[in-house]
C-alpha cells in the first residue's frame, strides 16, 4: 500500500507544478461530476463533540475505486496552535477490497477545495471579474486565492480577518505574487466593490459575516465555512436573492448556507447542483446583473477525485513509500502466518 505523507505530496507538487495539480484536478472534477450517477453516495456522517464535529466521507465509482476522507472542524484549534482541519483519507480497489493508497489529506482538502470553488467561479461569476473579496485569511485562503487566479483575471484582493495575525500571514505568503492588496478594516470594506466575494471563515455558529445590504447585482460568492450543522456565513435574506448551486442537495441541506431554510423552500430556492453546470445541462450565469451563490460544503465526490489523482501522479512519478498494511501470506486461510513464525501455536 502507497503511503503519501506531507514529505511526499509536497515532492508530488513540486515536480507536477502546483497550479499543474490545481488545473489537472479542476479537470479531474469537470470528469467526476459529470458521471454523478455512477457514484454511490451519501451526506456524510457527522459526529458533533464539544467544540468541533468529526465527519467521515465515503464513495464509490462502482467501476474500479472506493475513497473515504476523515476530517474534523474544531474551529478554536489556532488557539492551541494546532489547525482548524485535518484530514486522512485512502483509495482502494472495489473488486477485491485491498487499500491501494493512504494519504494525508490536509493539503489535498485544501486543494481540492480550491479546485472545486474555482470549477464554481469559471461556471458563474462574470467573466469580467477582476476583484476578489477574501473574508477570512486562515489556513485555506491562499490556496482559494490561487484556485480563483486560475479562472478569472483577478487583479485586486480586499481581505479582512478578525485575527490580524492571519492577515499579516496571508501578506506574507500573498508578497510575491502580482496582486493588488488591500488590507480591510471590516468585512464590509472587503467586500463592497468585489466581483467575487469568498468567504471561509471558522466559527461553529449562525454568524452573518456577510450581510445583505453589502451584496450588489453581479456578484458571485463562494461561501465555503457553512458546512455543518449550525454553522454558516451568510445572513439568510441574501439566499433569497441569488441563484443558488449547491454539491450535492441532501447533504447541503443538513450542513450548508441552504440549512436555514425549511427542505420546501430549499427545494425551491436552489437553482442546481454543481453536476448540472459541469455538464451544461444549466447555466451558471443568466446575466451580468444575476447575484450567484456557490454553497459550498465539501462532497466526498471531490476527495475522490483528489486522491485518484494524487494516486495516479504518484505512481508515474515512484513518489511515496509502499508499507505492508494488508498481510502478505501463501495461504490467504492462513492469517495466522503473518504473524507467527513456526513453533507451536498457544
Ligand atoms: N466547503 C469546503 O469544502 C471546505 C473545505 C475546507 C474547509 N472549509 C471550511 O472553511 C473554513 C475555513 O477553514 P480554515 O482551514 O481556513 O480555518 P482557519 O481557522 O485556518 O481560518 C479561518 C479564519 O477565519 C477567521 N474568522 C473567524 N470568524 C471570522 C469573522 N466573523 N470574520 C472574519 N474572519 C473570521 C479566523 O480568525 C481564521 O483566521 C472552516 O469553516 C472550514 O470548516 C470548508
Amino acid at each position: 500500500m502507497k503511503i503519501i505523507t506531507i514529505d511526499s505530496l509536497t515532492t508530488l507538487l513540486d515536480r507536477h507544478g502546483f497550479d499543474n495539480f490545481l488545473l489537472d484536478l479542476m479537470q479531474a472534477l469537470r470528469r467526476d461530476f459529470g458521471r454523478w450517477e455512477s457514484f454511490t453516495k451519501m451526506p456524510r456522517p457527522a459526529m458533533h463533540v464539544p467544540g468541533g464535529v468529526l465527519e467521515l466521507m465515503p464513495i464509490c465509482d462502482n467501476e474500479q475505486y472506493y475513497t473515504y476522507k476523515y476530517v474534523n472542524c474544531h474551529p478554536k484549534n489556532p488557539s492551541i496552535g494546532q489547525q482548524t482541519v485535518v484530514a486522512t483519507g485512502q483509495l482502494s480497489r472495489i473488486d477485491t477490497g485491498y487499500p491501494l493508497l493512504f494519504s494525508e489529506m490536509t493539503i489535498l482538502t485544501a486543494l481540492r477545495t480550491a479546485a472545486t470553488s474555482a470549477l464554481a467561479t469559471d461556471l458563474m461569476a462574470r467573466q469580467d471579474a477582476h476583484t476578489l473579496g477574501l473574508i477570512g485569511t486562515g489556513a485555506q485562503s491562499e490556496f482559494q486565492v490561487r484556485g480563483v487566479k486560475l479562472v478569472r483575471d483577478i487583479r485586486e484582493i480586499r481581505y479582512f480577518d478578525t485575527d490580524p495575525k492571519a492577515m499579516d500571514k496571508f501578506e506574507k505568503n500573498m508578497a510575491s505574487v502580482a496582486l493588488k492588496l488591500v488590507r480591510c478594516k471590516n468585512a464590509q470594506e472587503a467586500t463592497i466593490g468585489a466581483d467575487i466575494i469568498t468567504v471561509c471563515t471558522a466559527c461553529k455558529a449562525h454568524v452573518d459575516v456577510i450581510k445583505n445590504e453589502w451584496v450588489f447585482a453581479g456578484v458571485h460568492i463562494n461561501a465555503l465555512g457553512g458546512d455543518t450543522i449550525g454553522k454558516t456565513e451568510l445572513e439568510a435574506t441574501i439566499l433569497p436573492r441569488c441563484r443558488i448551486v449547491v454539491e450535492y442537495f441532501d447533504q447541503s441541506i443538513i450542513e450548508g448556507e441552504i440549512q436555514r431554510l425549511s427542505k420546501a423552500k430549499a427545494k425551491k430556492l436552489v437553482y442546481a447542483e454543481l453536476h448540472e453546470l459541469t455538464t451544461g445541462s444549466k447555466k451558471g450565469r443568466e446575466d451580468d446583473r444575476e447575484i450567484t451563490l456557490f454553497d459550498s460544503v465539501g462532497i466526498a465526490l471531490e476527495d475522490y477525485s483528489a486522491l485518484r489523482l494524487t494516486y495516479e501522479l504518484a505512481e508515474k512519478c515512484g513518489i511515496g513509500d509502499e508499507f505492508l498494511m494488508t498481510p502478505k501470506i501463501n495461504d490467504p486461510k492462513d492469517l495466522l502466518a503473518a504473524i507467527y513464525k513456526g513453533g507451536d501455536f498457544v
